[in-house]
């Protein structure tokens, strides 16, 4: 994950335990919560799943747990970000899709939106398939650092500008399978529910 180069203090091969950001309890509720309120506004309905790979994975497969109606699952594979360290809004697809949405009603889940860059391409290109709708569920939102103002139908959290790990957040490809959210550094962060 290049974005991370900007945050110099991380030191990947030394491997220090994150500082818990968001607990496994917190995300366990928070997740419940937006699956009870997905299943509501979808009731009668079927849904499209979209998983943003990589960091969207684990948080996909416990929503889809929480959500009651039926749903199949899609991937997609994307890379945000190039050989720069920011978000040029270039976003390539690695993974396509395995099957059309045309007529269907697609949910993206993301695992975080930064500059807003991604998520604002990936749902433009998302609508030229012709869904019947695109809605999005994103876990969590740093607000600070929006460059494209997203829609965001369905949010776990707002957190301050600090780079997060866990919960299949990388850094590095790393900390994926960390049961939290948490933070590499020792700065005073906080996170409250949205
Ligand atoms: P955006 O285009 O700047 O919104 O980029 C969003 C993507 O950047 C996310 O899907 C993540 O892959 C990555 N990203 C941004 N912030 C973080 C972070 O704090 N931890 C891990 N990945 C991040």
């Amino acid at each position: 994950m290049l974005a991370a180069a900007r945050y110099a203090w991380c030191h990947v091969s030394e491997e220090p335990a994150p500082r818990v950001l968001i607990s496994e309890e917190r995300i366990r509720a928070r997740v419940r919560e937006l699956g009870a309120r997905i299943s509501a506004d979808y009731a009668g309905r079927s849904l499209v799943l979209l998983c943003v790979l990589k960091g969207s994975f684990v948080f996909a497969a416990d929503l889809a747990r929480s959500i009651d109606v039926p749903l199949r699952v899609e991937f997609l594979g994307v890379q945000s970000y190039g050989s720069d360290v920011r978000s040029s809004g270039v976003v390539q697809i690695t993974q396509d899709l395995t099957a059309p949405v045309e007529g269907e009603d697609l949910l993206v889940v993301e695992d975080i939106v930064d500059t807003g860059l991604t998520l604002t391409y990936l749902v433009e290109q998302l609508s030229t398939r012709r869904p019947r709708s695109v809605r999005v569920c994103a876990l969590l939102h740093k607000p600070a650092r929006i460059q494209e103002p997203a829609r965001i139908d369905y949010l776990g959290f707002s957190i301050e500008d600090v780079f997060v790990v866990g919960y299949g957040l990388d850094y590095a490809q790393r900390y994926r399978n960390l049961p939290y959210l948490g933070v590499l550094d020792a700065e005073p962060t906080g996170a409250r529910d949205a």
